[in-house]
């Protein structure tokens, strides 16, 4: 590693977003499941979403991702020192996701590593990816799920909310002059009593696989609970976005757009309403996209930066909530507006019958 030394600070230097080219609306699932666009729409927000191919695993979609976040910096993946990948949708039990991306990038340098923060583990990362940018070591953080390949798709009441897709941040000491978002706080924290609230059980050390339960389906069951979730997700996705402007000497009047998490659009309207924020301070895309877990802020903030929403001296926050429960925000100032390459294939035509 480099010699230890502190730096002004750390920043989000180039971005890079990806999601499939398979797009899938809400009238499809009717195929699969007893649901409709009329359930699905007013209650979520939601219409369509990305779909991995068949073959198109966690480790290619992340590549994918971070390989544009490099080419948009320019930057020589032999010159990354750390490759984070935060993702619930693993490529395979061992080794990490992190180590295919690595060896796909060429990033023969980086240490590889994963990160099993559920949808905030992108923003949670951010602060890991802070810490070692501080020290001269560039973070390649990529946010990636392929849910679709994860969920049971005869659950209409968990499966019609997701989407795949990966979102990267090449995170690195600030340079002046440098267009990058000046990370100015990171708030995150975990409350593990709610762990078994909303997650995917069986196939671990505590759940091991037996052939009755894979007989049964359980081995893609997901739990969640969904009323509780959506009530945590409201209270404390605000309380960490309060939390992380008190602590970066800022308030809410300072902010000039919202990334949150894309988890379902009452739940990004109920957390406006409760910060008191106007809605058109608050990004969303989750009518296109879905909710693809650590994926959403890196594949929006992609989305928000082309659509020029953000602009050089402004202050962004984002801010997620998931599994665990664990929730985080961060603060960002635009010391300039960072470059973006994004393979997002939002006029994609829709696909019919791409369900596993
Ligand atoms: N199509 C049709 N009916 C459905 C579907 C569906 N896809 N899914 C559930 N239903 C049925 C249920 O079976 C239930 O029927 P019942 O009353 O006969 O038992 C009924 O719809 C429930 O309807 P509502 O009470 O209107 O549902 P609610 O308003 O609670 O909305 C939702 C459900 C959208 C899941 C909501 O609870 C929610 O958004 N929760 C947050 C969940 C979430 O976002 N999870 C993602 C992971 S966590 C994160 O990223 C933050």
């Amino acid at each position: 590693m480099a010699p230890v030394e502190d730096t002004a600070g750390a920043g989000i230097v180039a971005i890079g977003a990806y999601a499939p080219q398979h797009r899938m609306h809400n009238d499809e699932w009717a195929q699969y499941v007893d649901t409709s666009d009329v359930w699905i729409y007013p209650r979520t927000g939601i219409k369509t979403r990305h779909i991995a191919a068949a073959g198109e695993s966690t480790a290619m979609v992340a590549a994918r991702a971070g390989s544009l976040c490099l080419e948009a910096a320019g930057m020589d993946p032999a010159d990354l020192r750390w490759v984070l990948v935060s993702t619930d949708t693993p490529e395979m039990w061992n080794p990490a996701t992190a180590c295919f991306v690595q060896a796909e990038l060429g990033a023969r340098r980086a240490v590889a590593l994963d990160l099993t923060g559920g949808c905030s583990g992108f923003v949670a990362g951010l602060g890991l990816a802070e810490a070692r940018a501080r020290l001269r070591e560039p973070v390649l953080l990529i946010g990636c799920e392929v849910l679709s390949q994860a969920m049971d798709w005869s659950d209409r009441s968990t499966a019609v909310l997701f989407g795949d897709g990966a979102g990267a941040a090449l995170v690195m000491p600030r340079e002046p002059g440098k267009p990058a978002f000046e990370i100015v706080n990171i708030y995150a924290r975990t409350d593990g009593r709610d762990a078994g609230i909303l997650g995917k059980p069986y196939g671990g050390t505590k759940n091991p696989l037996t052939p009755e339960l894979v007989r049964d389906g359980h081995h893609h069951r997901i739990v969640m609970h969904g009323p509780y979730v959506f009530k945590n997700a409201v209270t404390k996705m605000a309380d960490a976005a309060l939390s992380s402007l008190e602590e970066a000497g800022l308030t809410l009047s300072d902010v000039d757009l919202v990334v949150p998490h894309q988890a379902n659009q009452r739940i990004i309207d109920a957390v406006a309403d409760r910060l008191k924020i106007p809605r058109e301070k608050v990004f969303s895309n989750v009518e296109e996209y879905a909710n693809t877990g650590s994926a959403s802020i890196g594949i929006a903030l992609a989305e928000a930066i082309e659509a020029g929403l953000i602009r050089p001296g402004q202050v962004v926050l984002t801010v997620a909530f998931g599994s665990g429960f664990s929730w985080a925000a961060s603060v960002w100032r635009a010391a300039g507006v960072p470059p973006v390459r994004a393979e997002l294939n939002r006029g994609a035509v829709l696909t019919k019958g791409v369900g596993t």
